[in-house]
């Protein structure tokens, strides 16, 4: 028997059109998506019911409500790694859903004698078209589009009818082993076009930065031979009019190529005064080609959008018209938390307005060809693209680099990407795929990259693996490691640039050290960025009721802010019932499954800020312009005069005009008090509306320090010391009638998913520092004060001694505590006090890093302020819940509310925090929905607090963020 389309990756495509970058105009297009008949088969070879559910296309049939007439109950399924079944390449499980999409459609009269062209914009994974009962072809590649050729298979002027049968695993499911949600279903547009049996194969343009455009046509006609006497004609429109382009047809070294059936011309121009693109300045020009009849008629056109700019590499470094960038970059799949994989061009305008406003200057579109809709986003708001070809083998990799029979599939996916893509200027470096290892196949595809376009470099991760960043071969131009420490980076000896293709692993709470990946990148030849994993959380909206996806049909208010409404949840790996799964692995991305940044999101967009200041030794500011391409002028910029005492003051000010790269000095506000505490803050934002931002948005907020009150704790606050005795209970706890958990030594968080993932949390589990036992020694008055001697004992026996000595004050209590940490207890995750509050004080007041929640080793954003925010408000709802609502360097705090009003100043800004959750309550949830928030708030005040790091898939926190033994000693008042 011969192979079936599903388990032959010898077959990858059959009677598909060439993959091809003509865009025409829309008006000969005959959209076909909507609400089709549908019905889920348990395998490919089950037999149809009579009776037809629908479904919606595109549409994931794992999202979407419907009735599951043969009872398959396809759910999403998340594993990384892992396959989701057992087989071996290239075999697939016999249970197969496999959806069969059907509708009628009528062909326009007018389309007869015309070529016409159904196009799948992407299916998962096997897509078998028919129309009218003939088939037409299948293909397999979910995502890229599928084009064939439906001529003679149609009716023009009746009524058609085409059915898509989608397979849901086959051999090629071996090649798209992402670590993402499994579904199955039609995820991009479909639709008709037709032609003139003379038509456009193709347009490739090359547009480079000194103005130089050529356009290679390559031409086809249905009919045997192309007509004799057909022309081309291009046309450029730019800032003062139109520019014809010289054409030439045929190819003068072999004249007769042009009476074959295919036909090129090329068409060129030289621009002077042309404006290049780049990602700061995307200026895109229209470029219309058309191709002629022998009559002069117009046969075909294609409109594109084109920009000019060149990529190379000299030496280490990549240079876009000559100039060394940095690649801010972010790794971007297609999600949405409704529909699972299907997203609309506003989706994917969204997500690069949220990015641009976070001011992320690249896209690595791991781990596949996007939908060519977000590579014209990308051309036109401003984006480097890392284009990256449907191929990740993970749990196969080794064996699959090297066989053969996925030979075709290789070359098939990274040509077709290329052939697709290669005319947007945003897209500057091609990628082979993701986590394949490295073997012949890559050398293939990479063969074929290189003669195709030689205008742009290849990177592949696999080739470079293992440290092998400096050995010879033939896949990869760029270093492009994944997740490698910065001690790794800076080490390296540089012979190519070095781009992370991934780094700071944004699961959960995370990203800690991004500032030092920047600075070793931005002071070490050879370094030039990353692309931070990853975009979103995946986690997709469930009814809890029921357990189904809420899908695209979810109410309006089923989430906001990245919070689920009561009924709902974000689920991850297992939610559905999916065995195996890689649990909330899926959920680590800078933004919430509903687009919410995530505060890492702030820690980037200052660290990428367009500009930086500096403060020089004699008192002045400098601004520094950190781009590359343009000046200042787009911003616009207000000081905040914040002191310590008194509040917040604003200023105007006028950022200099400032060449890329250049510094100079910025005015102060006048009026500066001349004494305590002083901070200025240049509040920039945006000075006009922009495409992806109206005027006012913030871009960046650096602050630089006048001046610091290091005065001691009591001088600074004007307390002064009061009398008696302290109200203690007998075992020496702190009676406060605003407080019904008093302040008690806290060791332990609730692990982040870098704790947990990274193993740490493992430990503190094995040392008990999550079950500490307070044992009271001794409480006696020793001068003013009263010391209260206590020993705190771990599950596992270490002991901890501590001391608390408090003394009245006038107006509240003045607290010294000390605690020595034993050797055996290395790596803690927090030193410091806690306690609890009685309900009814819902607001904080504090003096310190803010409004956004930040940690020792994520704290470049949320400059030091005075800030207001609802307890409500100041936690971070990560979709596994883990410690959240951290704010560093807070000097002082006041919680107020009908009960009253309680004031913390602490003796050096430490970090803090305020929530309605113990860390017990956050560590034993799996979800929000099972958080219960208490009435009262819980207070931690750090000594010391351990960095966030990343361990969850790469590097920990660096040394100097780690809690470790010795003496910690803080104090503070309660007033
Ligand atoms: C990388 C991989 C990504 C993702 C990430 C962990 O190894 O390329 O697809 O799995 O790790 O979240
Ligand atoms: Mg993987």
């Amino acid at each position: 028997m011969s192979p079936l389309p599903w388990d032959s990756p010898e077959t990858t495509r059959w009677r598909a059109l060439p993959m091809h970058s003509v865009v025409r105009p829309t008006a000969d297009r005959l959209p076909l998506d909507g609400s089709w008949r549908f019905q889920l088969l348990p395998t490919p070879q089950a037999p149809l019911a009579d009776r037809w559910t629908r479904l919606d296309v595109p549409g994931c049939w794992t999202m979407q409500d419907f009735d599951d007439l043969h009872g398959v109950g396809d759910r999403p399924q998340y594993t990384n790694v892992q396959m989701p079944w057992p087989e071996l390449p290239p075999h697939v499980p016999a249970a197969n859903p496999t959806g069969v999409h059907e509708r009628d459609f009528d062909i326009p009269g007018e389309w007869a004698g015309r070529r016409i062209v159904l196009h799948i914009g992407a299916a998962e994974s096997v897509v078998i078209a028919e129309v009218n009962g003939t088939p037409v072809g299948h293909g397999k590649d979910s995502h890229l589009a599928g084009e064939f050729d439906i001529t003679s298979a149609s009716r023009p002027g009746e009524r058609n009818t085409v059915r898509l049968t989608v397979v849901k695993w086959s051999d090629a499911t071996y090649l798209e082993d992402q670590d993402q949600w499994w579904h199955g279903g039609i995820t991009r547009p479909v639709f008709l076009y037709a032609t003139d049996p003379l038509h456009l194969a193709d347009v490739k343009v090359t547009a480079t930065a000194d103005g130089s455009l050529e356009a290679f046509l390559q031409i086809r006609t249905t009919e045997r031979v192309l007509p004799d006497g057909w022309t081309v004609s291009g046309m450029l429109h730019t800032a003062d009019g139109f520019a014809e382009l010289a054409a030439t047809i045929g190819d003068p070294a072999d004249p007769d190529r042009i009476s074959d059936f295919l036909g090129e011309a090329r068409l060129c121009a030289s621009i002077p005064g042309i404006r290049p693109w780049t990602a700061e300045t995307p200026h895109l020009y229209d470029l219309t080609v058309r191709l002629h009849h022998p009559d002069g008629t117009v046969a075909d056109e294609s409109r594109q959008r084109i920009g000019f700019r060149t990529v190379e590499i000299a030496g280490a470094d990549l240079l876009i018209n000559g100039v060394r960038v940095y690649l801010r970059g972010v790794n971007r799949h297609d999600f949405h938390p409704l529909t699972g994989r299907v997203v609309t061009p506003d989706d994917m305008r969204a997500d690069l307005h949220v990015l641009k406003a976070y001011n992320f200057n690249a896209i690595r579109t791991s781990h596949y060809p996007p939908d060519p809709a977000l590579l014209d986003l990308a051309d036109e708001l401003g984006f480097y693209v890392v284009d990256e070809a449907d191929i990740e083998t993970h749990d196969h990799a080794h064996e699959i680099a090297d066989d053969p029979r996925y030979l075709a599939a290789f070359t098939d996916r990274v040509s077709r990407m290329a052939l697709r893509d290669k005319n947007h200027p945003s897209v500057i470096i091609w990628s082979l795929g993701n986590e394949s290892d490295y073997g012949a196949n890559h050398d293939a595809a990479a063969g074929w990259l290189r003669r195709y376009d030689p205008t742009r470099p290849v990177q592949y991760e696999g080739a470079i693996k293992d440290g092998r960043w400096g050995s010879p071969q033939t896949a990869s131009d760029i270093v492009c490691p994944m997740y490698a420490s910065i001690e790794q980076i800076t080490a390296h000896r540089h012979t190519k640039p070095l781009i992370l293709c991934e780094y700071s692993h944004a699961m959960g709470n995370s990203n800690g050290t991004l500032a030092e990946y920047w600075q070793a990148i931005e002071s070490t030849p050879g370094l030039q960025g990353g692309f931070i994993w990853e975009f979103w959380d995946h986690g997709i909206l469930q009814r809890t009721g029921d357990g189904r996806p809420a899908g695209p049909a979810a109410p309006e208010g089923a989430y906001a802010d990245g919070v689920t409404a009561p009924g709902y949840r974000w689920a991850y790996g297992g939610d559905f019932g999916d065995t195996p799964n890689d649990g909330n692995f899926c959920a680590d991305g800078l933004v919430f499954p509903d687009r919410t940044p995530k505060p890492a999101m702030a820690e980037h967009r200052e660290l990428a800020a367009p500009l930086r200041l500096e403060l020089t030794g004699d008192g002045e500011v400098l601004v520094h312009n950190r781009q590359h391409f343009r000046d200042l002028s787009w911003l616009a910029a207000e000081w905040h005069a914040v002191e310590c005492h008194g509040g917040t003051w604003t200023a105007p000010a006028r950022l200099p005009q400032l060449a890329p790269g250049a510094g100079a000095p910025i005015a102060l506000p006048s009026n500066l008090l001349p004494h305590g505490e002083l901070r200025l803050t240049l509040r920039v934002t945006t000075a006009t509306d922009l495409p992806w931002a109206p005027a006012g948005t913030l871009v960046c907020t650096p602050q630089v320090v006048i001046r610091e009150d290091r005065r001691d704790l009591l001088t600074r606050t004007g307390a002064t010391l009061g009398e008696g005795p302290v109200a203690l209970d007998t075992d020496g706890l702190l009676l406060h009638p605003l407080l019904t958990a008093p302040p008690t030594l806290g060791l332990w968080r609730a692990p982040t998913d870098n704790d947990r993932w990274g193993g740490i949390a493992a430990r503190w589990q094995e040392q008990g520092l999550d079950a500490l036992e307070r044992k009271p020694v001794a409480a006696e008055r020793e001068g003013a004060g009263t010391v209260v001697r206590s020993v705190y004992v771990t599950g596992a026996g270490a002991v901890i001694r501590h001391e608390q000595v408090i003394t009245p004050l006038r107006d509240g209590l003045l607290i010294e505590e000390t605690a020595v940490i034993p050797d055996i207890l290395a790596d803690l995750p927090r030193v410091g006090t806690v306690l609890e509050t009685v309900p009814g004080l819902d607001t904080l007041d504090w003096y310190g890093q803010g409004p956004g929640e930040t940690y020792p080793d994520r704290r470049t954003s949320d400059p030091v302020g005075h800030h207001r925010a609802a307890v409500d408000d100041l936690f971070t709802p990560y979709l596994r819940p883990q410690e959240s609502g951290g704010r560093h360097g807070v000097h002082h705090l006041t919680l107020t509310g009908p009960a009253g009003s309680l004031a913390v100043h602490l003796d050096a800004p430490r970090q803090v925090s305020v929530t309605h959750y113990r860390a017990t309550d956050l560590a034993t949830a799996t979800h929000h929905d099972a958080l219960t928030p208490r009435p009262g708030c819980v207070l931690h005040l750090d000594a010391a607090h351990r960095g966030l790091g990343t361990a969850s898939c790469g590097p920990d926190t660096l040394p100097a963020y780690l809690v470790g033994p010795g003496t910690y000693r803080w104090s503070w008042t309660l007033r």
